[in-house]
């Protein structure tokens, strides 16, 4: 029997957000993070990580990450030699948490954090050589209604987010650059595929693994997004 993706979702926003027991700080990557309240923690899940181990940093250049939430991927991107980073999420939470980060591994001069729907706040002359969304990948109903920042972290309603990563994404793109997306077998491929396709784009899978998000099995998987041959 398939996995109630919206079930999924509802039990990952309440077990990010609940404050009893959850950590003040963490270890991941060798190195220890602040954790706010309120934001997605990189406890709970393999996907920070992974992506985070599995992402081609440009050195030297620049990178942006959408929903950066603690900032784990971001500070990583700096303290592996990008010369720029741009982070961004929509949650005040997220953004604080990012800022604390940056400041905590010493990269708060090239780690620009910036709350923003997508790439709504940010300057649209600036290109990126990497452009990543570890996304929410559950496509909720058009009539579901976020009651806190943190479903932001789950939730995508009517997939419009995913179709808006895909379609002003690669205006964004520094010439050569790539984008990926952190996803897993809680959303709806089918439906990416679709977009994708409609806008002459392809999903590579870069690199996936068996994992958890909480409690729950999924593939995850690190898409590449190409132009389509
Ligand atoms: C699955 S979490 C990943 C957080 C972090 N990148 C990580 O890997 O630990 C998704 C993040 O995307 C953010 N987000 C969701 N929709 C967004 C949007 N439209 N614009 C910017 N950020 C968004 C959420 O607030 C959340 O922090």
């Amino acid at each position: 029997m398939g996995v109630d993706a919206m079930a999924a979702g509802a039990a990952l926003t309440e077990r990010h957000g609940e404050l009893q027991g959850r950590p003040e700080q963490f270890e991941l990557l060798g190195r220890t993070w602040s954790l706010l309240p309120g934001v997605f923690a990189p406890v709970h899940t393999a996907s920070t990580e992974l992506f985070s181990t599995w992402l081609p940093y440009p050195v030297g250049g620049a990178f942006l990450e959408i929903g950066s939430g603690a900032g784990v991927t971001a500070v990583s991107a700096a303290l592996a030699g990008c010369a720029h980073v741009t982070a961004v999420d929509i949650a005040t939470a997220a953004v604080a948490n990012t800022q604390a980060n940056a400041r905590r591994h010493g990269v708060a001069d090239r780690v620009r954090v910036l709350r923003s729907d997508l790439f709504d706040a940010l300057d649209g002359d600036q290109r990126y050589d990497v452009i990543y969304w570890n996304s929410n990948v559950i496509d909720a109903p058009e009539e579901f209604e976020y009651l806190d920042e943190l479903q932001w972290a789950f939730f995508d309603r009517g997939y419009a987010a995913h179709s808006r990563f895909l379609s002003q994404g690669p205006k964004l793109l520094a010439p050569g650059g790539r984008m990926f997306l952190g996803f897993n077998t809680l959303g709806n491929k089918e439906r990416l595929r679709v977009m994708a396709d409609g806008l002459g784009l392809e999903l590579a899978t870069y690199r996936r693994r068996p994992g958890a998000v909480g409690a729950i099995s999924v593939e995850l998987s690190l898409l590449e997004i190409l132009p389509a041959c």
